[in-house]
């Protein structure tokens, strides 16, 4: 029998991206095809790429000049080009380089098993239509092969595309129109992951917190199945095996009254938020099109923690958009004080194509923006390490992932409010991944809380080891991640 043909995906970008990467593999997998261990071994390779900033684009152009002798060695060898460069740059990526076999936007993930085919056969294609039909989240349930990975965490897509058209991002253009997934498909998708052992979900969408507000808009009190996203979350919080439940990102400007108190009434919901703010001033806000000031955005956080007192909250933050002044700057450094992130990721911005922004006078000088991230880097530094101090002493739950980049026999997890989490213990006591565990928060690290087990108060280290374990075809695809 002919060996199948194997394929490895790299994946760049957001939590979207990777998901995306884990759909296209399980409908490879549904095709006869199976993963590769590593490029060497691959016959076909698929760059999942990601055009938030310059650099992410870029990423893809270096790789695809070494691809082309990876192709070279040997015959039969096709390279598909998927994500949101695919989507802006289209045929140009065809015409520029040779090597490429296919090119799929990402609306356009079902079709990959047809375009692999037609690349084997010799035909180089190119699909990055717009689809704004609901088939497009049909995907069929996981295979085999790629089910037998199933960790205890999944994501789950709610929505997709951003009709919010921020002044500086390519979203909207990559992404398309928003468009939600009905709310019956995702609770099956939710109760068939339960059945396997899923214990955490996070949700996903450009604007995640949007969900249905076009469907109730166009279609009020339509039927059971068009609600909101605070009643979509009753719902999942509802289904059984479901311990957690995340959801990423959310636009501050979608937070109503039922959400905020979601946060305070459903115990499945975790104590995080990841609530991009991009920046502290209002005139900066206001040029990019944010739809809400700085102080909008306290209020949002005060209230969050209101009905959820230790909530943490992390942010996105740009600096150097266009105009802005060491004022502005001074700003979203008191903002960041203020609210408190536990974390943030900041960015330089970056000019991007067909965005309003990219047009925008006042260029800010390289060295100072560079000097800017630094300075809030250094801030944000100090704040995560004081709040990872604030938890020594405390017990926290973790839901065990696998062996921690530590080393020395450590694993690693999280906890509900999305730290990282390394404990050391025995291996003979240790539960297997997927295990939710009781710890002592012992030390603190800039990145991470170090913990130690407490068996006594582990209801569930006796829990049946779950098949799956470290390594899974997840984490597998998952080769690597960047930005976003
Ligand atoms: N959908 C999410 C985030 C999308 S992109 C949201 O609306 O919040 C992730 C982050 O990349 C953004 O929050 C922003 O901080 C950053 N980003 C987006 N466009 C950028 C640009 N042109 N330059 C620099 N950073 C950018
Ligand atoms: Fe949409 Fe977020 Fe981009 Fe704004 S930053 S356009 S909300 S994806
Ligand atoms: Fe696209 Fe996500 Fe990057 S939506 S542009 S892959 S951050």
């Amino acid at each position: 029998m002919q060996s199948p043909r194997r394929f490895f995906i790299r994946t760049y970008g957001c939590q979207m991206n990777v998901h995306d990467t884990q759909k296209v593999a399980n409908l490879l997998h549904h095709h006869g095809y199976a993963a590769a261990a590593g490029l060497e071994d691959a016959d076909l390779l698929i760059v999942n790429t990601c055009s938030i900033r310059e650099k992410a684009e870029h990423r893809l152009y270096s790789d695809l000049g070494v691809l082309r002798d990876w192709k070279a060695d040997r015959p039969g060898r096709a390279i598909g080009v998927a994500g949101c460069v695919a989507q802006q740059e289209g045929d140009q990526i065809l015409r520029r380089f040779q090597q490429v076999d296919f090119v799929f936007g990402t609306h356009n993930l079902r079709l990959v098993p047809s375009m692999a085919e037609a690349a084997a056969a010799g035909q180089r294609t190119l699909r990055i239509d717009a689809n704004a039909s609901l088939e497009r989240f049909d995907f069929p349930d996981r295979h085999p092969a790629f089910a037998a990975g199933t960790p205890a965490r999944a994501f789950v897509t709610i929505m997709e595309g951003c009709d919010m058209f921020c002044s500086f991002c390519v979203v909207p253009h990559t992404r398309g129109r928003e468009i939600s997934r009905p709310a019956a498909a995702i609770v099956a998708e939710v109760e068939s992951l339960a059945t396997r052992g899923v214990r955490e979900i996070t949700l996903l969408g450009q604007t995640v917190n949007a969900y249905g507000r076009h469907d109730l808009r166009r279609r009020p009190g339509a039927g059971a199945d068009t609600v909101g996203f605070a009643a979509l979350l009753r719902r999942l919080a509802a289904v059984s095996g479901i311990e957690r439940i995340r959801y990423t990102s959310p636009h501050p400007i979608f937070f109503d009254e039922d959400l905020v108190r979601a946060h305070g009434e459903l115990a499945e919901l975790c104590p995080h938020v990841h609530l991009p703010v991009q920046s502290g001033s209002d005139a900066v806000l206001m040029r990019m099109r944010r739809r809400h000031g700085a102080d909008a955005y306290r209020a949002l956080a005060e209230r969050l923690r209101r009905a959820r007192p230790d909530l943490a909250i992390t942010s996105d933050l740009i600096v150097g958009f266009p105009g802005e002044s060491d004022a502005d700057f001074e700003a979203t450094l008191q903002l960041v004080r203020d609210v408190g992130f536990v974390d943030s990721f900041s960015f330089k911005y970056s000019p991007r194509p067909h965005t309003p922004a990219a047009q925008f006078e006042d260029a800010v000088p390289a060295p100072v923006a560079q000097e800017r991230l630094e300075a809030l880097q250094a801030l944000q530094r100090a704040q995560t390490l004081a709040y990872h101090r604030s938890r020594v002493g405390t017990r926290t739950e973790v839901l065990l992932e696998g062996a921690s980049r530590q080393g020395a026999g450590q694993q690693a997890g999280r906890d509900p409010y999305h730290r990282v989490v390394n404990l050391s213990a025995a291996a003979e006591v240790m539960p297997p991944p997927g295990a939710l565990v009781s710890v002592c928060v012992v030390e603190a690290t800039p990145h991470s809380l170090i913990g130690t087990l407490d068996l006594a108060k582990t209801a569930d280290s006796a829990r049946q080891p779950l098949k799956n374990g470290a390594g899974s075809a997840d984490e597998r695809i998952r080769s690597v991640v960047a930005g976003g």
